[in-house]
């Protein structure tokens, strides 16, 4: 019988430790050789026990060897099995990295096999101007500066004291009101601006909407403390206390040192939407990162040019059909196809945006806080994609909207739901007014996520709930592409020869 101890997989670490303290012997033996010779001149005797010492290590090499022939087993999980430590998924990444890269090789051939070359950086002019003499969404850009220079000439006002807190509030009122309304009454009467140019004079009232309304609060938070350390007959707020006073805080701004009309612009074009007397700068403007985000700027916006006029528009195009007939399985087909360019092309543009454009804007102004999304790829709920993917939009919503509103009492899941309310709001004003139809599409998409992120959170967990919200970007967005899209070509250009020749 074998002694366990001999075979066991528990002497597997002794045996190796006999296996190298032999081998080790030998090398030793080997390459003290000169050693060796020089014993081997000493003696008959010497030479005798090297001889008996290299025999004994060539047998307990030999015996070693033969355990390890025999024990071959030991107690483990396979690698694929949950329970087994394994998590080195490299390869298979780099497989799925491959197969996308095979498939949309070959959807890319079929695509130009089929169309030819769409890509055509001309007409993207087009997009934004009808007549080339004439850029109603620029002037409308240049007219949002008078709302800026209201709300300065508000706040200088209520600083001084000129004015109540009730006048300057019905001003603010006034001026933002108008600010939301003013443009779109432009894009909905103005004939010769177009869809993307709407969308974008739109997007650019809608951020200084938000800004102005985050300059409003933080300067009244000034007026409460100075006024509230005043009363408590404390330092004011507005005089640095003397061990602030020192020279490294010397540039440190205070109520109302910050109503300058640079700290305005510097807000403006900042890229944040939360204002603050005094935000975190960096050092130096660095020219090799200014470079490349710059490189990567204009090289993504031809790659989202190029994708749209070549995979998309033809997708879309050929989806006008099987949707005025309602042939579901075409539909859903069709559906499938448009997901795909759509998924790239939203990648890519959050890449675009809130990498290269918005730390390039940052370095050029030395703005600090680089933090314009988390790890929203991981999320594995709803909720969470939503707090990570647009920080600069949820840190705006935690601070103005959400946590005001809990401060007053609202619930939980109310003031959750009037963020959704207002989110879906601006969705559907930046996408109904350029188009000049309201169907409500985006609207009910964002809010929407309500019911998913509770749906998602209830019943899916990990890494199903991570596949639920890549399936819900993947998908849902397509669907929406597709009806507005219809939509649109229903209400404005069934009779276009060129898109009903495409069908
Ligand atoms: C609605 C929304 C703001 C909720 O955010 P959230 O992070 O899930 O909210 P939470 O309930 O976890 O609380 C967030 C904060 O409120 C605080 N808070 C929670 N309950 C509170 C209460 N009763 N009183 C005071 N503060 C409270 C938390 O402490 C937390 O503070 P912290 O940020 O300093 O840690 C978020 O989902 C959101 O931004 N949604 C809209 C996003 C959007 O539309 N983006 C558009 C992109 S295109």
């Amino acid at each position: 019988m074998m002694d366990k101890d001999d075979f066991g997989p528990i002497t597997r670490n002794r045996r190796r430790a006999t296996i190298t303290s032999a081998k080790s012997e030998t090398v030793k033996l080997r390459n003290g050789a000169i050693a060796a010779a020089s014993d081997l001149r000493r003696g008959p005797k010497a030479r005798e026990s090297l001889t008996k010492n290299l025999q004994l290590n060539e047998d307990s090499t030999r015996k070693c060897d033969r355990y390890d022939k025999m024990s071959c087993h030991k107690l483990q999980e396979s690698m694929l099995s949950s329970a087994s430590s394994f998590k080195n998924y490299r390869g298979i990444l780099n497989w799925c990295v491959v197969m996308l890269v095979l498939s949309n090789a070959r959807l890319f051939l079929e695509n130009l096999l089929r169309y030819g070359i769409l890509v055509d950086p001309i007409q993207v002019v087009s997009l934004f101007l009808k007549d080339p003499y004439s850029w109603p969404a620029a002037c409308l850009v240049i007219v949002s500066n008078v709302f800026i220079l209201v709300a300065l000439y508000t706040e200088r006002r209520l600083a001084m004291g000129s004015i109540s807190e009730k006048v300057g509030l019905l001003i603010y009122i006034f001026n933002l009101t108008i600010i939301l309304c003013f443009p779109m009454v432009v894009v909905l009467k103005l004939p010769s601006i177009t869809p993307v140019g709407g969308a974008f004079a739109l997007g650019v009232y809608t951020i200084l909407f938000l800004k102005l309304y985050s300059y409003k609060d933080v300067n009244r938070w000034c007026r409460e403390r100075t006024q509230a350390k005043a009363r408590s007959l404390s330092r004011s707020l507005s005089c640095p206390s003397s061990s602030f006073a020192s020279s490294a805080m010397q540039s440190h701004v205070s109520y109302p040192g910050n109503l300058s009309l640079r700290d305005m612009y510097y807000f403006v074009f900042a890229p944040t939407l939360c204002y603050e007397l005094n935000f975190p700068r960096s050092e130096s403007i660095r020219m090799g990162f200014l470079l490349r985000r710059l490189f990567e700027m204009l090289l993504l916006t031809q790659l989202l040019v190029g994708l749209t006029q070549q995979w998309m528009v033809p997708v879309i195009r050929s989806s006008m059909k099987p949707l005025q007939e309602m042939d579901y399985s075409r539909m859903t087909e069709r559906l499938l196809r448009l997901a795909v360019p759509n998924h790239l092309i939203w990648l890519i543009f959050f890449y675009w945006f809130f990498h290269s454009s918005m730390n390039f804007v940052a370095e050029l102004l030395r703005f600090g806080d680089r933090e314009f999304y988390h790890d929203w790829w991981n999320s594995e709920t709803i909720t969470y994609f939503w707090q990570n993917w647009n920080i600069p939009v949820h840190k705006w919503c935690l601070r103005h909207f959400y946590k005001p509103l809990l401060r007053r009492g609202a619930g939980k899941l109310l003031s959750q739901s009037a963020v959704f309310f207002f989110s879906a709001f601006f969705h559907e004003y930046l996408v109904s007014v350029p188009l000049r139809m309201f169907r409500l599409w985006a609207f009910m998409g964002m809010m929407a996520q309500l019911p998913l992120a509770w749906f998602v959170a209830r019943f899916l967990r990990g890494n199903y709930g991570n596949a639920a919200v890549w399936l819900s970007l993947i998908i849902g967005q397509p669907i929406a592409v597709l009806m507005y899209v219809h939509d649109y070509y229903v209400t404005h250009c069934e009779d276009d020869p060129t898109i009903a020749e495409a069908l």
